[in-house]
């Protein structure tokens, strides 16, 4: 008899679950950024939203939770009810997060159900335009005899500026002053304003910017050039060789959310990527769309794992961690 109660139980459970996700969503979503608004992580997430709530009939309103390196707006998400109405916009800070924070707000690995892969942006050495080093052989010389008086500028620990600012150090053997915003937004304002002195941030961030002249482009941190910015040396054409860094970024909902939910956000995701103001715009700031394949819960999954495997080695051997 109670193998008969569980079954239907059971049964109901499914069926209530599929009742709800026939009539998902019946209001507006929210996407949690967890950086300041205007930066990389906001401008992706602000167009991926807009097509993705096309899709799904309802508006998708972006909720910046900025603070140490994206790591509060993880936790707000993972503390959310796991109803499909508060999902998570984040990057390579999900796996670098966990060998660079003593204790995190959340289970990284099972406070989550996995969406899928959004994009991968590659980063560009960029410096205040009154900078003197007029290529990176030369900024990496004046790095290096200005140490106790050049700032670099980042989005908080677990940041994928700092990330690549801490490979650059490591590279540089040299380590400098940095200074983190709660996001790339208000670290390229203050960059372009010439109070801080260079960063690596996403082309997302700083194609804009670098067009109109405002800051200097010393590289990029991909193997090839990059079509949204020909002009821009690599890394390794500019005398920095194996400094390559890409910059993935993920969706999520809280754990518990239901199968049928995260489905129909996954199609949605899916068929937003394709969205042609997404691929118009992703191509303009140098950056392409994950493919159908990649945006999905297993893809974003195995990225994940094996980016936590990738960094923990690589952090842990910089020394660096916050509390
Ligand atoms: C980062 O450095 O992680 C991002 O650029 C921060 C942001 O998106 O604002």
């Amino acid at each position: 008899m109670l193998k008969v109660m569980a079954a239907a139980v059971a049964a109901f459970g499914v069926l209530a679950g599929s009742a709800v996700a026939d009539t998902y969503p019946s209001r507006p979503i929210t996407l949690v950024v967890p950086f300041s608004a205007g930066g990389p992580t906001d401008t992706v997430s602000r167009l991926v939203a807009e097509a993705m709530g096309k899709d799904l009939g309802q508006q998708i309103v972006i909720e910046n939770v900025g603070g140490a390196g994206g790591t509060l707006g993880a936790g707000r998400v993972a503390k959310s009810d796991p109803d499909g109405y508060t999902l998570l916009l984040h990057h390579i800070g999900m796996a670098t997060s966990v060998p660079l924070y003593r204790k995190l707000p959340y289970d990284t690995l099972n406070a989550f159900e996995y969406v899928g892969l959004v994009t991968e942006v590659p980063m560009t050495i960029v410096g205040r335009g009154s900078l003197e080093p007029t290529d990176l052989k030369s900024l990496i010389d004046y790095v290096k005899t200005n140490k106790d008086t050049v700032t670099y500028a980042n989005a908080g620990v677990g940041s994928a500026s700092h990330l690549c600012g801490l490979l650059f150090m490591s590279r540089l053997e040299t380590p400098l002053t940095t200074v983190p915003y709660k996001g790339a937004g208000p670290a390229m304002t203050d960059l372009v304003g010439g109070q801080v002195d260079f960063i690596c941030d996403q082309t997302t961030n700083t194609t804009s910017q670098i067009r109109a002249g405002k800051i200097k482009a010393y590289a990029a941190t991909v193997k090839e050039r990059l079509a949204s910015l020909p002009d821009i040396p690599t890394a390794a054409e500019a005398g920095l060789p194996d400094f390559n860094l890409t910059v993935w970024h993920g969706m999520y909902a809280p754990k518990g959310t239901s199968p049928e939910i995260v489905a129909k956000l996954t199609a949605a995701l899916q068929k937003a990527l394709k969205d042609p103001n997404v691929v118009k715009r992703f191509a303009d700031l140098g950056t392409t769309p994950s493919t159908e394949a990649e945006a999905t819960p297993d893809a974003l999954k195995a990225k994940l794992v094996s980016e936590i495997e990738r960094w923990t080695p690589v952090i842990k051997a910089a020394g660096v961690y916050a509390d």
